[in-house]
């Protein structure tokens, strides 16, 4: 049999056909129907391949996932090995395969202690939603039925399923939807430079949004909040770091309400940051962690929740009255998922990885730093590790956004692309964002910093 892939003679009439067979996932149909797609036929290391030939540096690693790079003859073997040996079976009813073991063992090795146990499921939105219902049912199984509502912060993201788009804090995900649903309460997004008040320190900031917290959580009443939902780092609202003494403070203000903190991991895990896991640099213990993206480097759609050993104790008990834990996928645990992920972690292992970002990484914003941080259109680089947000101002002096119908962040990352280096704009906060792979070199770092120097300098208002 011809395998599929024999694209390559007729690129051309695929490119045609994409708009009259895609609803592609967060792209405007308008812009498909002018523009067409933009096909991507191959990868190596840092670069992609269009379908015109032309090599891009991807300074965004896929969608801030591709954490060993592309092109992994290693992952691809053990894809089709473990496909050979067990191409699926499902883990429902106590079934289970070895490299899910395997695997578990694995993440507990690097997680925070406290957390004990592993949900396997497909991609960074379902283990959200796993973990809105492991906090409910955790509740619920204590007697505690009423709590059920979930605290998300304005910027957030924590997917598109219809109770992770609630938990998003972006508008657009819920314009037109008939979301977010009434779970979810918000609270201010943690970013002093755009939210602190006239004449606030930053310590002040971080008071006054613990305040906030705990101002909600008097007046919903801590008997209706299950959970306290947060990127380590925001990621697509805008790489925004909190204060230092926010986390401790949440985390301390939460558990004497009896309130969750579960940490969303999905782009801080796996080395991003410069340690295995956002939290630690952030010095926070979650009480549950979603994972996914850098699990599998990209390569397999899989996600990894965690949960603490106490909740589990909880769960065990609620299983002896009630049979089964009623949830979870066809594809938990997929063997070659587990497998991919095993091999992918071990590279981390092997090369370094998590090193290699903090040291690449504190290399990246330090040049970013050098080129970019008098900019009058640069306001704020932020960001740890291999995770950068460059915040363009109308003037740095008042740090003032630029207007929003201005496009500036899409006309940076087009100049960018046609100097050969994808960055990812993100237009409702005015930054670009940076996540490229974990194993980008100096000098692709250099060649990602000039592209990105030679497109501020373009823009004018
Ligand atoms: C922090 C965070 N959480 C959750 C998700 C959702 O993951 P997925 O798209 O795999 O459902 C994302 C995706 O970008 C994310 O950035």
């Amino acid at each position: 049999m011809q395998p599929h892939n024999s694209f390559d003679t007729d690129i051309e009439s695929l490119i045609q056909r994409d708009a009259e067979v895609i609803l592609h996932p967060a792209s405007s149909i308008t812009a498909l129907l002018e523009n067409g797609p933009q096909m991507i036929v191959d990868a190596k290391g840092s670069y992609i391949i269009d379908a015109n030939g032309n090599r891009l540096l991807d300074a965004v690693g896929g969608l801030w996932c591709v954490n060993v790079g592309y092109g992994r003859a290693e992952l691809a073997e053990v894809m089709q090995q473990t496909a050979k040996q067990l191409g699926y079976y499902h883990t429902f009813a106590n079934a289970s395969n070895p490299w899910q073991v395997q695997l578990a063992d694995k993440l507990l090795k690097y997680a925070p202690d406290n957390l004990g146990k592993v949900f396997f499921g497909n991609g960074g939105s379902d283990a959200n939603d796993t973990l809105v219902k492991i906090a409910w049912h955790y509740h619920a199984l204590r007697g505690h039925h009423s709590k059920t509502k979930v605290i998300a912060r304005q910027q957030a993201y924590h997917g598109t399923s219809i109770s992770t788009a609630s938990l998003t804090g972006l508008g657009g995900f819920h314009r037109e939807f008939p979301l977010p649903l009434d779970f979810v309460l918000r609270v201010e997004c943690p970013h002093y430079y755009t939210r602190g008040l006239a004449g606030e320190t930053e310590s002040e900031f971080c008071d006054r949004l613990i305040q906030e917290v705990a101002d909600l959580i008097e007046s919903e009443g801590a008997d209706n909040i299950a959970a306290f939902f947060a990127e380590p780092i925001h990621a697509a609202g805008g790489i925004i770091e909190p204060p230092q003494d926010y986390y401790p403070k949440l985390k301390a203000l939460l558990s004497s309400h009896d309130i969750l903190l579960v940490a969303d991991e999905v782009v801080c895990g796996f080395g991003r940051t410069g340690s295995w896991f956002g939290s630690e640099q952030l010095g926070f213990e979650p009480d549950m962690m979603s994972t996914a993206k850098g699990l599998t480097s990209g390569y397999f759609p899989m996600s990894a929740a965690l949960i603490s050993d106490q909740i589990w104790s909880v769960l065990k008990e609620g299983s002896a009255k009630l049979g089964a834990f009623s949830h979870g996928y066809t594809y938990s645990g997929h063997p070659i998922g587990c497998a991919v992920a095993l091999v992918n972690l071990q590279i981390m292992e092997n090369e370094k990885l998590v090193d290699q970002a903090r040291d690449n990484g504190a290399y990246m914003h330090r040049r970013l730093t050098e080129t970019l941080g008098d900019h009058a259109h640069v306001g704020e680089i932020r960001g740890r590790g291999l995770l950068a947000g460059v915040q363009l101002v109308q003037d740095r002096a008042t740090g003032q956004l630029p207007d929003i119908t201005w496009k500036w962040p899409l006309q940076v990352t087009n100049y960018c692309r046609d100097k050969g280096v994808i960055v990812r704009p993100l237009p409702s906060v005015g930054t670009i964002a940076i996540s490229p792979p974990l194993t980008i070199s100096r000098s692709e770092i250099d060649q990602l910093v000039e592209a990105l120097s030679d497109a501020v300098n373009t823009l004018n208002m």
